[in-house]
């Protein structure tokens, strides 16, 4: 069971610091519960691991395994909520090889998610002879490079399969009722999943925006949505620091008031990177705003070790770290003993690699704690379906308490329109020609 750890951390809070914040905690603990906080209409995540519907749940395996039966390759393409969910579980649990690999199921590409043109022709030679379908994924329906990137692949569908074989291949995840994907899917008949309208980008992997290429990939979503019920069931009962969700809101709120503006998420296993990501996108766009939130950043351990380390170590004490630990390998690797001893590296014969690996943990603990890093650890309980589930659920929870005890609404990103009207502005679109004048000016244009 997941379990939050906190290291030596009485050399940098005075202690006993969670005693003030229990009734902040059970304030925001109780609003995320019954919805009656800021952004009250977006806590529909809360619940979703037990009270999801359960005939659309039964429709995302339906569709998965015609994918899985009809097409080498699923394309997903969307941004932001609408695609890192997808995209840490898929490397977590497949590995970030999945694509490489002998499978019996399809590659998964990831598009949508920028706008190079290099990243999308790539996709569309390597879908040259595959027979391949697409996962349209956007609850505004409206965002630009998503739908950029559909235009391409609806286009070499139809182009392909004809306008009624294409349509077999087609899968729109989007708002149920309004928005321009949701009109097209209409007009053109293509299978629909629902975003419901109580659960924001950042908080909808578990809903079929990342359950359907999470499926398609051969995971087992009940095994997922397990976990995170069993974790929804020990945050909803546990208004305490029993509740690691607590622990772990309560510790980085403390930490940012004693000047640690950065949070550093450490993971010792190649195949988090993309959870790592999906993490950042749901505390920044959740806590980064009105001029406050900690900053998410992240790194890789051990790779980081030889580039982040030496700041880690050494640089501005202005952060603290958060390190995942999965436990157990799927695989034991021993090292093997060699005559010659060349690399004088026979000490070590006969070890784990996760032997070496869990030494390398505690010895980078050590060295930045004594550095003047603090550390929280999260145990996984490990690295199945059901561990990343719990996982899920306790940052979402974590993420939702952590920003009431900052004041501010965890569940939207105004910050985020201002790039976007910019970029409307000096592509022309209509509406926006005023703006447009006022930019070029600005450019010196
Ligand atoms: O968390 C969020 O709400 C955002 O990151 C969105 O997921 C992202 O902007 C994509 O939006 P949409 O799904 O409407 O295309």
């Amino acid at each position: 069971m997941l379990d939050v750890k906190l290291f030596q951390m009485e050399n940098f809070l005075s202690q006993p610091y969670e005693d003030t914040l229990v009734p902040l905690l059970k304030s925001a603990h109780d609003r995320l519960q019954d919805g009656s906080g800021v952004g009250g209409d977006f806590t529909g995540w809360v619940h979703l691991p037990r009270d999801y519907d359960k005939a659309e749940f039964a429709r995302i395996k339906a569709a998965a395994a015609r994918i899985q039966g009809n097409s080498q390759a699923l394309v997903v393409i969307g941004i932001g909520g609408s695609y890192l969910g997808a995209r840490g579980v898929i490397d977590c649990l497949c590995s970030p090889n999945y694509n490489l690999k002998k499978k019996k199921t399809p590659n998964v590409y990831f598009m949508g998610n920028g706008l190079s043109a290099d990243a999308m022709q790539e996709v569309l030679d390597l879908l040259e002879g595959v027979d391949f379908s697409v996962n349209v994924i956007s609850k505004s329906g409206t965002t630009t490079e998503p739908a950029v990137a559909f235009r391409f692949f609806r286009a070499e569908l139809e182009k392909r399969y004809g306008k009624a074989g294409a349509k077999e291949r087609i899968y729109a995840t989007t708002d149920k009722a309004r928005g321009a994907l949701k009109s097209l899917a209409t007009a053109e008949g293509w299978e629909t999943f629902v975003v419901p309208d109580d659960v924001g980008g950042r908080y909808s992997v578990l809903t079929a925006v990342g359950l359907l290429p999470i499926a398609v990939a051969g995971v087992d979503i009940d095994a997922l949505m397990g976990g995170a019920a069993e974790m929804m069931d020990r945050c909803a009962d546990t208004a305490s620091f029993d509740c690691p969700a607590w622990r772990y809101a309560a510790v980085r709120y403390e930490l940012y008031r004693a000047g640690r503006p950065i949070e550093i998420l450490a993971c010792f296993d190649p195949a988090f990177r993309f959870m790592l990501e999906w993490w950042k996108q749901l505390y920044g766009e959740s806590e980064g705003k009105d001029g406050k939130g900690l900053f998410p950043a992240s790194v890789e351990f051990t790779a980081d070790l030889h580039s982040m380390g030496q700041y880690i170590q050494d640089g501005c004490r202005n952060m603290f770290e958060t390190v995942v630990r999965l436990g157990a390998s799927g695989h034991q690797l021993y090292v093997p003993r060699d005559e010659t001893d060349g690399d004088g590296l026979n000490f070590l014969a006969g070890e784990s690699m996760d032997f070496i690996r869990d030494r390398a943990m505690e010895g980078t603990l050590l060295a930045h704690t004594e550095g003047g890093v603090p550390n929280v650890i999260v145990e996984a309980g490990g690295k199945t379906a059901r561990d990343l589930g719990q996982l899920i659920y306790f940052f979402e929870y974590a993420c939702g308490l952590s920003g009431y005890l900052l004041e501010v609404n965890p569940f939207d990103q105004p910050g985020v329109e201002a790039y976007k009207k910019n970029m409307f502005a000096l592509l022309g679109k209509p509406g926006y020609e005023d703006r447009k004048a006022e930019l070029e000016a600005k450019l010196n244009r």
